[in-house]
């Protein structure tokens, strides 16, 4: 992706870089010009860093965007969200004025939403670290390029962890989260030097809860994931890049690990553990007793039943109105699970390495034994997911029965990303002639906001299904080869691509300009004049942010619905990445208009 001859160069400019900031910091040029819109204060070497920065990235890279920590302000709006630079030309500028040594120099490169190149430069130590080549490496000051050495994270040891956390951040959550896992050892150190630490192998979780800057993070997160470590959000998926306003939410940073326990990221995030604790057995409860529970998940609110009961199967397609011929996808904890009743392929090897735990569904042939048949209904495929959230996958592990779940809603209509949703649907009684809806978990939006993708793997190259958010771009940069997407008549091969779905009660128009009659409007970065005064209306994004409409879309339709009106006209939304899903099911929700 980046060749070596480039790595070479951007090596050279932080290193003109790391001489330029440990100028300023010897020679007491540190006084604080300013503060900026987030409060964080301002300094020479902050603007002088900057400037080398960017000229050398600029020359090196003359059609990729560059968005730096230094000019950046809350009405930046950049143009091409699928490659662009990160950079924060000094991290920690409170450790340089307070004379501390653990500033760095940090530039990332991202692409499809996802930092692809990283380097972190410690000014005081002269030190480098970045990935290359799916490696993580260091250079010590006065070496070159051909020095570097491999670092590596080492394997969490959970009876002896040890943390890191931010100088000036230590929050409540923070000490409460460190009180639960009790660390042997905490440390506290300043900037992106943290994600160094992990990728070393010093260290095993940096756990963050108060607010960063995606620049803060990008190029420690590229380099910690090509050790082996990696970052992740409260509902369990990697962090990605592109947000709006470049702001991050909680994230947990880890070394090398194979499953991360569901309760660091619960009690990262939920400060009531005791009640969440009896929800979950309440839940585990009514599964086992064949009723149904809705739970969350990182793409949408899923309806379950546990797997070996044909009488709990049947009850969600009773409380759904979901046609018989539409098959469920079954959740399971892990792969090792998944492998009891699918049987895998190479495609399907490779897909789930990547994106396992997470919002990725695979279609593979079914193992012939019963308690595969009851989870495919008989059929000779089967939809498997591992999901990432950490809720979803207490039940899973408590269980230890994949639980099929459908997005908690009436079959046909918009799915669920919030617990009002679900009771639109299915309130107030929650229950029918056979079904009964007796536990819902409450956890606040789903993250991702739609269903996963969906991915035919029985062949030797992946067929999408079903669009989300791990887009065709990501699958075929993988496969390194255009994906196949199945043609009108696959109808039949996967049910739920039904040409009329996900649609509210009034009539959807895509890709309109002007005004009809009766009509509630859906937007999408900037509103036409015309359209400007516009009162039943809602923006998808205002800035144009393909991951923030993705996550706002379901709301939005239900919301617009519940004007009553006759249409709800939608504004294009662009075609690329994320986008691409976001079309999908507009298309869907559109089919009879
Ligand atoms: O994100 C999600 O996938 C959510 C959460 C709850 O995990 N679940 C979800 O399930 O969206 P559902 O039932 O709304 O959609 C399942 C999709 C449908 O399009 C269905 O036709 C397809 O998966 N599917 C299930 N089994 C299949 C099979 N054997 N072959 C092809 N497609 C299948
Ligand atoms: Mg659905």
């Amino acid at each position: 992706m980046i060749t070596k001859n480039k790595i070479v160069k951007i090596i050279e400019l932080a290193k003109k870089c790391n001489e330029c900031a440990l100028h300023h910091f010897r020679e007491f040029d540190n006084k604080l010009l300013s503060y900026k819109d987030d409060n964080s204060p301002l300094t020479n070497a902050d603007i002088k860093v900057n400037e080398m920065a960017v000229t050398g990235l600029q020359k090196l890279f003359p059609n990729v965007e560059i968005i730096s920590e230094e000019f950046y302000n809350s009405k930046f709006i950049f143009k091409n969200k699928n490659y662009f630079w990160l950079i924060d030309p000094i991290d920690g500028t409170k450790e340089f004025i307070n004379k501390r040594p653990n500033f760095t120099v940090n530039f990332a490169l991202i692409k499809h939403n996802s930092p692809i190149f990283g380097l972190i430069a410690q000014p005081t130590t002269g030190t480098i670290w970045y990935n290359f080549n799916n490696k993580a490496w260091r250079l010590d000051k006065g070496q070159n390029f051909k020095d570097s050495q491999i670092i590596q994270c080492t394997e969490i040891n959970y009876k002896k962890l040890k943390t890191l956390s931010s100088f000036n951040h230590r929050s409540k959550e923070l000490e409460d989260w460190m009180s639960f896992v009790k660390p042997i050892s905490d440390q506290n150190v300043g900037s992106s030097i943290k994600f160094c630490y992990l990728a070393e192998g010093k260290v095993d979780f940096y756990p963050r809860t108060s607010p960063t800057m995606e620049w803060d993070i990008a190029a420690g997160h590229s380099i910690l994931k090509s050790a082996g470590g990696n970052v992740i959000s409260d509902s369990g998926i990697e962090i990605k890049y592109g947000k709006t306003k470049f702001q991050n939410d909680i994230f947990l940073a880890h070394g090398k690990t194979q499953n991360i326990p569901n309760t660091f990221l619960i009690k990262l995030k939920n400060k009531n553990y005791n009640s969440y604790k009896k929800d979950l057995d309440d839940s585990i409860t009514e599964l086992k007793k064949e009723n149904l529970v809705v739970f969350p998940t990182e793409t949408v609110y899923g309806l379950g039943a546990i797997g070996n009961s044909k009488k709990a199967i049947k009850s969600i397609y009773n409380a759904k109105n979901r046609p018989s011929n539409n098959p469920l996808i079954a959740h399971t904890f892990n792969k090792k699970e998944a492998e009891k009743y699918g049987e895998f392929t190479r495609t399907g090897n490779i897909l789930t390495e990547r994106y396992w735990p997470g919002p990725l569904t695979i279609i593979l042939q079914t193992k012939k034994n019963n308690l595969a048949k009851l989870l495919s209904q008989g059929k000779s495929t089967i939809a498997i997911r591992v999901p990432s959230h950490p809720v979803a996958r207490d039940l899973l592990e408590q269980i230890k029965i994949p639980i099929l779940a459908p997005s908690a809603n009436k079959s046909g209509g918009v799915s669920p990303t919030e617990i009002n949703h679900v009771k639109e649907d299915f309130g107030p009684k929650f229950r029918g002639k056979d079904w009964n809806l007796s536990k819902i978990i409450d956890y606040g939006s789903c993250e991702v906001g739609i269903e996963s993708t969906v991915v035919d793997c029985r062949g030797d190259l992946p067929i999408i299904l079903r669009h989300g958010y791990i887009t065709s771009e990501m699958i075929s940069n993988i496969f390194n080869s255009d994906i196949l997407v199945p043609q009108d008549f696959d109808e039949f091969i996967s049910p739920g691509l039904m040409k009329s779905h996900y649609s509210p009660k009034a009539n959807v128009y895509i890709n309109q300009k002007s005004k009809i009659d009766d009509s509630a409007w859906l937007f999408f970065g900037n509103v036409p004049k015309t359209l400007q005064k516009e009162k039943i209306m809602f923006n998808l994004s205002p800035t144009g942010n393909l991951l923030q409409a993705c996550n706002l879309l379901y709301s939005a339709l239900r919301y617009l619905d519940s004007f009553g009106v006759k249409n709800i006209q939608v504004m294009p939304i662009p075609m690329k990445g994320i986008g691409i899903a976001i079309n999908d099911r507009l298309r869907r929700a559109s089919y009879q208009n």
